[in-house]
């Protein structure tokens, strides 16, 4: 029912009895009409240019799918960027110790710390802090805002109490969330492209955010690192999933809004060299940025001109709370000025742009009293005014026509994103019980908001289908998320072997060789086992989670360009192959035997008839005696990580900053010459040469001698 027609004479009689003409004589019928016809008009107005019937849903879900395509097809195919996450493997459960996230978001910053138990504990224990933003530092320097959050977490960090245990030694780590578009260019590092939700920090935009937080973090004394950098969406769809293997997508509507979801891989033709084994990453699509479509007012179009960004973050300007309040604003000071609502002169206090908050509007909205007394309190305080019981109802109707087109817009997004995944996998979205995590106030307060926006979704879907798409709220999911990817991409966990149940398997499986060559050799469950005297390594890997190859031994003569496909192939077959599985793999006319350790992969290829186990023990023994160098195997992949290295400590200390001088140089090649020194000693033109850890470390210590 428009508001209009049954309220408008109380308007037009508020402004006959306040405002009389010059001669003392009040205006009655042409002040009456004009003001019928003002107000009226421009809330009729306002409601149809925000109309969001069946037919524009449905076209804006359709080219939010479109929009993704584009994206997903070449950089800048869209105006969705479909950002690669890097994050290819969520959490599963085994995640244990001590983690820290840090939330840089619209309004807050949040710093938080988990302890986490692994399957049966799950989250032991969890603290945080959380501070407003300065409204300086989003207009100040990069320095400062960083060194605002280093400062910040340092303080955060000296209050750990003692349900929090960092191993001894051990760095603490961070997953660090950053809700802003950024090109990731691993997990742990991303150039950021641009700010939203009003930011406007000056040298930012192009730099690498975990570079800039490294180096306040030094400015600071902090000493952390950062294992993972996630956009909020992506540390909602991680933090939800911990939970609920059914979640897919995940949505936040707050300050700024942005929606990320599962995409295979083979579906992303702008992934280019090695993709993710499991087939899935996550894809930040960045939807603030869709506009096709969108139904426009003029107080949308002039908020837009007015912003810092105009032209930009449209789907993100007419659907998130940064901005809800805002139109609302802008719609009711027309109505002042044209049409005199709240009397003759336009109320000062709401001529301030962003008077009146999305909370604000919200919270009228929710009053149910007969005066709505509420409202008109909210009104007093933000627009100075005292209201009559029409103008309420006036000022409710603007929020309202507001809040519904953009619940429903939100709706339309999301089914865009779930239809585009069922289209790429029928049956497996649509047809079995699919989760949109959500998360962001706009969301968790705003009740109409997420009415209208359950409603678009049945609209669109139908109510079967929509049966199976669970919309749920995953309060902080992206917090505890950001930390979990910290977990799964720790760089320093201890040693996860992950050898016990399928030693069971193997011994079934495995035969007898008649050679004595090699010497007897101790299995994880004690038996000697004789090996064959004809083994025969074709190559020996060392890949950390992500791909790389940390290390490569060829015994056989093979094209580099061979080397990056086996290289790539291993990889995709070992992480991720699921643990229940045994630990060799046919690969090609051979297969492969690996053993993980921690965040790194060992993989040896033999012949298919070869001796699992025994080459399985091999692994290990090589890890032992790594171990023995390097005081724990899974820092190799730090160390072989050049810019990580920090020389001053040597190969056993802390490796935190970047060094690229001579001197890192020179310990690099040192560390690679003795892995590869310990490797001779160890395998040598493909077969294994000794078996016995003392005496390889014996022998590198009498070469350590010679030099
Ligand atoms: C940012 C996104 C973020 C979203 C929600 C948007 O302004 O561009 O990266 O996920 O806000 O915080």
């Amino acid at each position: 029912m428009s508001v209009a027609a049954t309220t408008s004479p109380a308007v037009g009689t508020l402004y006959v009895s306040r405002f009389p003409t010059s001669r003392g004589m009040p205006r009655v019928t042409m002040a009456l009409r004009s003001n019928v016809v003002s107000v009226g008009s421009i809330l009729t107005k306002l409601q149809q240019d925000c109309a969001t019937p069946f037919p524009v849903i449905r076209h804006v879900a359709d080219s939010m799918t479109a929009d993704m395509r584009a994206g997903l097809a070449v950089d800048g195919g869209s105006n969705l960027k479909m950002i690669l996450s890097y994050v290819d493997s969520l959490p599963s459960g085994n995640e244990k110790g001590l983690f820290y996230a840090l939330d840089l978001g619209g309004t807050n910053f949040r710093a938080l710390r988990v302890q986490l138990g692994g399957k049966e504990d799950r989250v032991v224990a969890t603290e945080f802090e959380q501070l407003s933003i300065p409204q300086e530092l989003m207009f100040g320097t990069s320095e400062e805002l960083f060194d605002f959050i280093a400062s910040t977490l340092a303080g955060f960090a000296e209050k750990e109490s003692e349900k929090f245990h960092l191993p001894h030694g051990r760095q603490r780590e961070i997953g660090f969330t950053f809700s802003f578009p950024v090109k990731q260019t691993s997990i742990d590092s991303g150039i950021l492209m641009k700010w939203t939700k009003g930011f406007a920090v000056s040298g930012t935009a192009g730099r690498d955010v975990v570079a800039c937080l490294n180096e306040a973090m030094e400015r600071q004394g902090v000493d952390m690192r950062v294992s993972a950098l996630v956009n909020d969406t992506v540390g909602t769809l991680a933090g939800a999933r911990y939970w609920d293997d059914d979640v897919l997508v995940a949505v936040i509507l707050g300050t700024g809004t942005n929606a990320c979801y599962v995409e295979r891989t083979d579906c992303i033709p702008k992934l280019q060299g090695p993709k993710s084994s499991s087939g899935r990453t996550i894809i930040n699509t960045e939807w603030g940025a869709f506009s096709d479509g969108i139904p426009l007012t003029v107080f949308d179009r002039d908020m837009d001109a007015a912003s810092i960004n105009p032209g930009e973050q449209i789907f993100e300007k007419t659907i998130s709370g940064m901005y809800l309040g805002e139109i609302a604003r802008r719609a009711l000071v027309t109505m002042a000025e044209e049409g005199s609502l709240f009397g003759m002169a336009v109320p000062n206090k709401l001529s301030t742009p962003f008077a009146l908050r999305t909370p604000d509007i919200c919270a009228m909205q929710q009053d149910n009293s007969d005066d709505l007394q509420a409202v008109g309190s909210i009104l007093h305080n933000v627009a100075g005014v005292e209201s009559s019981l029409s103008e309420r109802r006036i000022v409710l109707e603007v929020c309202d026509a507001i809040v519904r087109r953009g619940g429903r817009l939100a709706g339309a997004g999301i089914v865009g994103i779930l239809q585009k995944m069922e289209q790429d996998s029928k049956g497996t979205i649509f047809n079995k019980r699919t989760v949109v995590a959500m998360d962001g106030g706009l969301y968790e307060h705003y009740p109409q908001y997420r009415s209208y926006l359950q409603d678009a979704v049945t609209e669109l879907l139908g109510s079967e289908t929509s049966k199976n798409i669970v919309i749920e709220h995953s309060k902080d999911g992206s917090g505890i998320g950001a930390a979990l990817l910290a977990a799964t991409n720790s760089k320093s966990e201890t040693l996860i072997p992950t050898l016990c149940v399928d030693i069971t398997i193997a011994v079934d499986y495995s035969y007898e060789h008649n050679s004595t060559k090699l010497g007897n050799i101790s299995t994880e469950k004690g038996k000697n086992r004789q090996i064959s005297d004809d083994l025969s390594i074709r190559f020996i890997l060392l890949q950390n989670r992500q791909g790389k190859t940390r290390l490569a031994k060829y015994y056989v003569p093979l094209e580099d360009s061979e080397k990056h496909k086996v290289e790539y192939e291993v990889h995709r077959l070992v992480v991720n192959r699921d643990p229940k599985f045994t630990n060799f793999v046919e690969f090609r006319t051979h297969k492969v035997i690996y053993r993980r350790y921690a965040g790194l992969f060992f993989a040896l290829c033999v012949d298919i008839t070869d001796n699992e186990l025994a080459y399985l023990e091999c692994i290990h023994l090589f890890v032992e005696i790594l171990d023995h160098f390097f005081s724990n195997v899974c820092e190799l992949d730090l160390v072989f990580n050049f810019h990580k290295i920090n020389p001053s400590k040597g190969i056993h200390g802390p490796r935190r900053g970047s060094d690229d001088s001579p001197h890192a140089r020179c310990l690099l090649a040192c560390v690679l010459f003795m892995v590869y020194l310990i490797l001779d000693e160890f395998i040598l033109a493909g077969e294994l040469q000794e078996t016995s850890k003392r005496a390889i470390i014996e022998r590198m210590g009498e070469l350590e001698k010679l030099e």
